[in-house]
């Protein structure tokens, strides 16, 4: 049976563990890596700008022998009104895999259910689960565990922020998160989270002894025109050389990109020698080869 990947949610501890371990050996093993994928198409529909995702999307399945195909929604009759489920069954017919990026978490959940091929998620306004799985994986890389670390958030509890609750749910670090009263993550996302989950509204508190400070822009895209009254709201919540000498002299800072510097983020920490944001964007490709041989690839 096909298997999608829409949130965190969708996979079991064991299943996260063997990804991370398979993106690894795929990065050390380069263009070495067999052609796994030779012969399959992987689509991409896209409502949203995006550079890091599309792209590894892309390298990551002409490195395994595939190809892609780049359907930009206004390019689609999705635009013109046709149903997602009948956009759903036709694309199954000619495609081996979907990634989608749109708005409504609702609207990959409707393809992955009209769909008989594997739906990615490639981020919604609720979940960006490829990005925080191939964050584990820099983590992973940095920290050699994620078993005991400490994880912090700083900034807007949005669509990175519930993704990361979910991976604490299942991988059991602990996670810190500092949001500004009214931008907290969603109630349903933290509601029975345990006690290796926190939030508070300090974002010093958030960082004290952390390994890994995290954090990503305050508007997120569809939300521009809040972005003056973000810059307000969100005052205190920069992560900035005093923030960070909080965490652990060693610790790794975070960010998903595109960066707002001097906003959620300041230059010398961006460029600073705890950043690890491009290795983190490379990262994904790495992840994207391992997730696209494991959910599109036939069993022999
Ligand atoms: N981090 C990330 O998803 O970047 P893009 O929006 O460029 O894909
Ligand atoms: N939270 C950001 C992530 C971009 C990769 C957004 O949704 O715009």
């Amino acid at each position: 049976m096909k298997k999608d990947f829409l949130s965190i949610k969708d996979l079991t501890r064991d299943e996260v563990e063997s990804l991370l371990e398979k993106a690894l050996e795929m990065k050390r093993a380069g263009k070495k890596y067999p052609r796994s994928l030779t012969g399959y198409t992987l689509g991409l529909l896209f409502e949203k700008a995006s550079t890091r995702t599309r792209v590894s999307f892309e390298s990551a399945m002409y490195r395994l022998g595939g190809q892609t195909l780049f359907l930009s929604s206004r390019d689609t009759q999705l635009s013109r009104g046709e149903p997602v489920k009948d956009t759903a069954r036709v694309l199954s017919r000619y495609l081996d895999g979907l990634s989608i990026r749109t708005y409504s978490q609702g609207v990959v959940e409707e393809m992955a259910r009209w769909a008989d091929i594997p739906v990615i998620n490639a981020l919604t306004d609720k979940y960006h689960p490829c990005q925080v799985l191939s964050d584990l994986m820099t983590v992973q890389e940095k920290k050699g565990r994620l078993e005991g670390l400490k994880i912090a958030w700083v900034g807007d509890g949005n669509n990175m922020a519930n993704s990361w609750i979910n991976a604490a749910r299942i991988m059991g670090f602990h996670l810190s998160l500092a949001c500004p009263a009214g931008y907290e993550p969603d109630g349903d996302v933290l509601s029975g989270a345990g006690e290796n989950i926190r939030l508070t509204p300090d974002p010093k508190e958030a960082v004290r002894g952390a390994d890994v400070i995290n954090t990503d822009v305050w508007a997120s895209m569809g939300l521009e025109k809040e972005q003056e009254k973000r810059i307000r709201d969100f005052a205190g919540f920069q992560v900035n050389e005093n923030l960070v000498k909080r965490a652990k002299p060693d610790v790794v800072v975070l960010h998903c990109l595109p960066a707002h510097r001097g906003e959620e983020i300041a230059e010398e920490v961006l460029e600073g020698p705890r950043s690890v944001v491009f290795d983190q964007a490379e990262n994904k490709m790495h992840l994207h080869q391992a997730l696209l041989e494991q959910l599109i690839r036939e069993p022999a």
